[in-house]
C-alpha cells in the first residue's frame, strides 16, 4: 500500500513511478532515516501522542530494521517509493499496525530535510579528513624542497625564481580556505527541521529543541515553512566542493604541465601514471587529467541545482528531490579523487636539475631594476633602463652575466662592478624574506604556520 493512496481510485502510472520514485538513490539515507525515526518516536511519546509502550514497540522495530540495513539484508519492495516509505512499510510488517502511529505530526518534508542534513554533516567530517591528508602530503613534499629553485610563472611566462616548496604550499592555503568553508557550512546546516510538519509546524506538544539535541543537531529551525524547503546546505556544500575541485584542477594543470618533457620538472610515480596503448614512450598524468575533468561535473552540479532552486514557490516542492543525486555525486567524486591526488603528491619526484636548468637570467630582470632602486633610482625609471638592458642582451644573444660592466653603464652610470652579484638565482630567492615570500627562511615560517594549522583544526 502506498503511503498516500486513500484519495486515489487508480494506482500510479508505471512511467510516473519510474520518474518519481527516489528509492534508487535515497536508500543511502537509510541509517539517518531510522535514527531520525527512533528519536521522533520518543518525542511523540513525550508529547503523549503515543504511549510509552507504543514507543517501545516502535523503537524495537526500528532497531531491528537498523540491524537489517547494517547487515545488508533489508529487502526493498517494488512498491517502495522512497527510503521513508520503505522503512515505514517494513516497520508495520515487523510490529503491526501500531507502526502506523510513527508518522503522526510528521511529514516526509521535514523528515527528508532532517535525514539529508544528518547525512551531509557526516560526509563533511569524512571529507575534512581527506583534505587534511592532502595538506599533509603537500607539507611533507614542501619540506624536501625548501631550497629547490624553479621558475615561477605569470601568464605562464617565466617571471621570477621561486622555491619549489613555495609552489607546493600555495595549494595548501587554498585547501585551508576550502576546509574553513566546509566547517562554516557545517555549523550553519546543523539545525534540525524535524517537527516542522509539512509546512505549518506540528499541532502536537513536541519539544523540538530536545528532539534537535537528541538527533545531534546544534539547534532547531525557527520557521517551519522555511525549514522544509531550505536547501542552502546542499547548495553551499556543492559550492565548496566545486571550488575545491577548481583548486585541485589548478594543481592538476601545474602537475600535467611540469611533468611534460618540455618542462621535465617533476615525474609522477609509476603507480600513478598511465601509458598509451599505441605509443610505447607515453607517460600520462591521467589522475590529474581526471581531477581537472571531474571538476566540470562538480561545477555542473552546483549550477544545475541552483537553477532548480531559483524559481521555487514557498514550501516543499518535488523539484527539491533533485538535491540528492547532485550532492551524492559531488561527494563521491571528491571522495574518490582526494586519496589519489594525495598519493600523487606524496610520491611526486621533483627534478632539481631540470628546474635549475629552466632558470634563465631574464627571471632576474626585476632584481636588476631593484639594484638601481637601491641606488636611488625611482622604480619606474629603473624598469625602463632594465628594459633597455634586456633588449641589448637579447640583441647580442648573451645573458646579463656575460655583458661587460661598461655595457651596463651605457644605460645608467649607476651600474657598477657589483651588478654581477645580481645574477644569482639562489640569492634572488633568498632576498624575498618578507612574510609570505619565497625565501627559504620565509617558507620555513610558512611551513610552521601550516603545521600549526593542521594540528589545531581537526574537526
Ligand atoms: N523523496 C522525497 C524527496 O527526496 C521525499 C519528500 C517527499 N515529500 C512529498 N511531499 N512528496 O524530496
Amino acid at each position: 500500500m502506498a503511503l498516500w493512496g486513500g484519495r486515489f481510485q487508480e494506482p500510479t502510472d508505471g512511467d510516473l513511478r519510474a520518474l518519481n520514485d527516489s528509492l534508487p538513490f535515497d536508500r543511502r539515507l537509510a541509517l539517518q532515516d531510522v535514527h531520525g525515526s527512533i528519536h521522533y518516536a520518543r518525542a511523540i511519546a513525550d508529547a503523549e501522542v503515543i504511549t510509552t509502550d507504543e514507543a517501545e514497540q516502535i523503537i524495537t522495530g526500528l532497531r531491528q530494521i537498523l540491524d537489517e540495513f547494517e547487515r545488508e539484508v533489508f529487502e526493498f519492495q517494488t512498491s517502495d517509493e522512497d527510503i521513508h516509505t520503505a522503512v515505514e512499510r517494513r516497520l508495520i510488517e515487523v510490529i503491526g499496525q501500531v507502526g502506523g502511529k510513527l508518522h503522526t505530526g510528521r511529514s516526509r518534508n521535514d523528515q527528508v530535510a532532517t535525514d539529508f542534513r544528518l547525512w551531509v554533516i557526516d560526509q563533511i567530517t569524512r571529507l575534512d579528513v581527506q583534505i587534511r591528508d592532502l595538506q599533509a602530503a603537500l607539507i611533507a613534499q614542501a619540506e624536501q624542497h625548501l631550497h629547490t629553485v624553479m621558475p615561477g610563472y605569470t601568464h605562464l611566462q617565466p617571471a621570477q625564481p621561486i622555491t619549489a616548496a613555495h609552489w607546493l604550499l600555495s595549494f595548501f592555503w587554498m585547501l585551508v580556505r576550502d576546509r574553513e568553508r566546509l566547517q562554516d557550512a557545517y555549523h550553519r546546516m546543523n539545525v534540525s527541521p524535524l517537527g516542522s510538519g509539512a509546512l505549518a509546524g506540528t499541532p502536537f506538544a513536541i519539544k523540538r529543541d530536545e528532539l534537535a539535541q537528541n538527533l545531534g543537531f546544534i539547534t532547531y529551525s525557527q520557521n517551519s515553512l522555511d525549514a522544509v524547503s531550505d536547501r542552502d546546505f546542499v547548495a553551499e556544500t556543492l559550492f565548496v566542493l566545486a571550488l575545491m575541485g577548481t583548486h585541485l584542477s589548478r594543481l592538476a594543470e601545474d602537475v600535467i604541465l611540469y611533468s611534460n618533457p618540455a618542462f621535465g620538472f617533476i615525474q609522477l610515480d609509476d603507480r600513478y601514471s598511465t601509458g598509451s596503448s599505441l605509443m610505447p614512450q607515453k607517460r600520462n598524468a591521467d589522475p590529474m587529467e581526471l581531477a581537472r575533468g571531474k571538476t566540470g561535473r562538480l561545477i555542473g552540479h552546483l549550477t544545475g541545482f541552483l537553477t532548480t532552486l531559483k524559481g521555487l514557490p514557498s514550501g516543499y516542492n518535488k523539484d527539491l528531490q533533485e538535491d540528492k543525486e547532485a550532492l551524492f555525486d559531488s561527494v563521491d567524486t571528491v571522495a574518490k579523487l582526494l586519496p589519489v591526488i594525495t598519493a600523487v603528491i606524496a610520491t611526486l619526484k621533483l627534478n632539481r636539475d631540470q628546474m635549475h636548468q629552466a632558470l634563465s637570467e631574464d627571471l632576474l630582470a626585476t632584481d636588476l631594476a631593484d639594484y638601481l632602486v637601491r641606488k636611488g633610482v625611482p622604480f619606474r625609471q629603473a624598469h625602463h633602463v632594465v628594459g633597455q638592458v634586456v633588449r641589448h642582451s637579447a640583441m647580442r644573444g648573451v645573458p646579463f652575466s656575460q655583458l661587460e660592466v661598461s655595457e651596463f653603464q651605457t644605460f645608467s652610470p649607476l651600474f657598477d662592478q657589483d651588478v654581477l652579484e645580481v645574477f644569482d638565482f639562489r640569492a634572488a630567492v633568498e632576498k624575498r624574506v618578507a612574510l609570505g615570500g619565497t625565501a627559504p627562511s620565509a617558507v620555513q615560517s610558512q611551513l610552521e604556520a601550516a603545521r600549526k594549522y593542521l594540528s589545531h583544526l581537526i574537526n
